[in-house]
């Protein structure tokens, strides 16, 4: 059993307020975009997360000094003396995190050589790179891949090129980009993702002096510019840890405001969580004004009473339901009247984590068979991605291993609303995600104590 355990005596409805900062999926990938400029570029909000650390650790080692700015958050990241790392150096992030692909175009811009560590992420499929080095093979590069790592070179330089994902990667997607911008023509993707953290991360990008087109039908048109410059970005806050804690409201019959919370973002989620039976209010943030000192914007979430009910839902690309809101809101559906159903069509192996909601006495089948409306890429391919969720059932303690980032939350949600005392193993992997869980936890009231 991992030593990081969490015991958590559950039943009590969470209340109270909290913050979330800029977007983990878009930090991160903002992070690796400075890499690119001449000049140094500012970044506000940055939660204290792992793999905000690691990115931070991977440009320390490629010469990007990176120092804490004046407001808390605030990140000022210096590509003044980018140089090679060495692949030892390189390789202690191994397994620690997907975000080092990333760095495959800026490096080789840089300096005409990337070497990338085994990846890691959270073990939910396969998750295969095959996309990224397609495209990047496109843009000229030359990829060695070797039992140590990935070892990249572009000896006539990147050029633009035409690619069409066979389907619309966040990862692939952000891969085209930070490599186009750089690299000599016109580069046009389709089929490309275009999550609202990619489309800050073009926004980021523009304002580094990239020329960056989103037509319809997801397609993107990137013009290839000489030299990129610095930029500062307030990034778009973390629509995860939002639905988390909405999600965590729901499923303990209590209430939480999540301060920062963007309804655009977040529209589809809000529909769904109305449909259960939740409710929410969003506010606006408002400005100092004579007499008033403004007010911070959010959403509050809250459980009105009396039963939730079921409802029928598929995780997609945006604008659909985002598979990580998946893992949290099951929790809330187990206690929905009636059958739920979930179809998750972006990982094959997402579902896992139900196998823990069973034995605290959770009802969930699930299926190989594409539940939902639509088949999907998994339907013929023997993977249980379809889940049938029959509720309202009470949820009972028990000992949990925390498997991956999203289904950790929601072990700990299924915890907190749980009667009894459940302990929580291998929860510093939330730390990956969730910025201080743990105090926030506590100031929205929950029992939980470090063994
Ligand atoms: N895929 C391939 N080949 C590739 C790339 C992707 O087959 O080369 C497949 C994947 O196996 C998966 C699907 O395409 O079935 C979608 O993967 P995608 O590339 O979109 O995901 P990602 O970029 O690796 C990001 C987030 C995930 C989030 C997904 C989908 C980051 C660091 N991670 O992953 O977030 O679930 O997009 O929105 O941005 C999390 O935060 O916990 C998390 C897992």
């Amino acid at each position: 059993m991992p030593e990081d355990v969490l015991v958590v005596h559950g039943g009590t409805p969470l209340h109270g307020q909290i913050r979330v900062r800029g977007a983990k999926n878009l930090v991160s990938k903002a992070m690796v975009a400075a890499l690119l400029g001449d000049e140094p570029s500012r970044l506000y909000d940055v939660p204290r997360i792992r793999d905000v650390e690691v990115v931070r650790g991977l440009l320390g080692l490629h010469g990007v000094k990176v120092t804490d700015g004046v407001e808390d958050g605030e990140l000022v990241l210096d590509p003044a003396n980018v140089e090679r790392a060495s692949t030892d150096e390189i390789n202690v992030h191994a397994g620690s995190s997907r975000i080092p692909i990333l760095f495959c175009g800026p490096l080789l811009h840089r300096l005409g050589h990337a070497f990338i560590p085994d990846l890691g992420g959270c073990h939910i499929g396969p998750r295969p790179i095959d996309f990224h080095i397609q495209a990047l093979r496109e843009f000229g590069a030359v990829v060695d891949k070797t039992p140590e790592g990935m070892h990249l070179t572009a000896p006539a330089g990147l050029h633009g090129t035409k690619f069409e994902l066979p389907y619309p990667s966040v990862g692939a997607t952000e891969q085209v980009l930070l490599t186009a911008v750089l690299a000599n023509g016109v580069t046009e993707l389709r089929n490309a993702a275009v999550e609202p953290e990619i489309i800050d991360l073009i926004c980021v990008l523009q304002k580094m002096g990239a020329i960056i087109t989103v037509h319809t039908d997801r397609v993107i048109e990137i013009e290839g510019v000489p030299r990129l410059g610095g930029y500062t970005h307030r990034p778009i806050p973390d629509r995860i840890e939002a639905a988390s804690w909405a999600a965590a409201a729901l499923a303990t019959r209590g209430e939480i405001e999540v301060l920062g919370a963007q309804q655009v973002d977040m529209m589809t989620f809000l529909n769904v969580f109305r449909s259960i039976g939740g409710e929410y209010k969003v506010t606006d943030t408002l400005p100092p004004r004579a007499g008033s000192p403004g007010t911070e914007g959010g959403i509050r979430f809250w459980h009105p009473g009396g039963e939730l009910r079921a409802v029928a839902l598929e995780t997609d690309v945006h604008p659909g339901f985002m598979t990580d809101w998946q893992q949290p809101l099951v929790v809330a559906l187990t206690q929905a009247r009636g059958l739920s159903i979930v179809h998750e069509t972006v990982y094959e192996q997402r579902l896992g984590y139900t196998e823990a909601l069973n034995k605290m006495g959770a009802t969930i089948q699930v299926y190989r068979d594409c539940l939902g409306g639509t088949p999907c890429r998994f339907g013929r391919r023997n993977f249980k991605h379809s889940a049938v969720i029959a509720g309202p059932s009470k949820l009972h303690a028990a000992d949990l291993v925390i498997p991956d980032l999203r289904a950790g939350f929601s072990h700990l949600i299924a915890a907190l609303a749980a009667e009894g005392t459940s302990r929580v193993y291998g929860v510093d992997l939330i730390n990956r995600g969730y910025e201080d869980f743990e105090s926030k936890l506590s100031a929205l009231g929950a029992h939980v104590e470090r063994p």
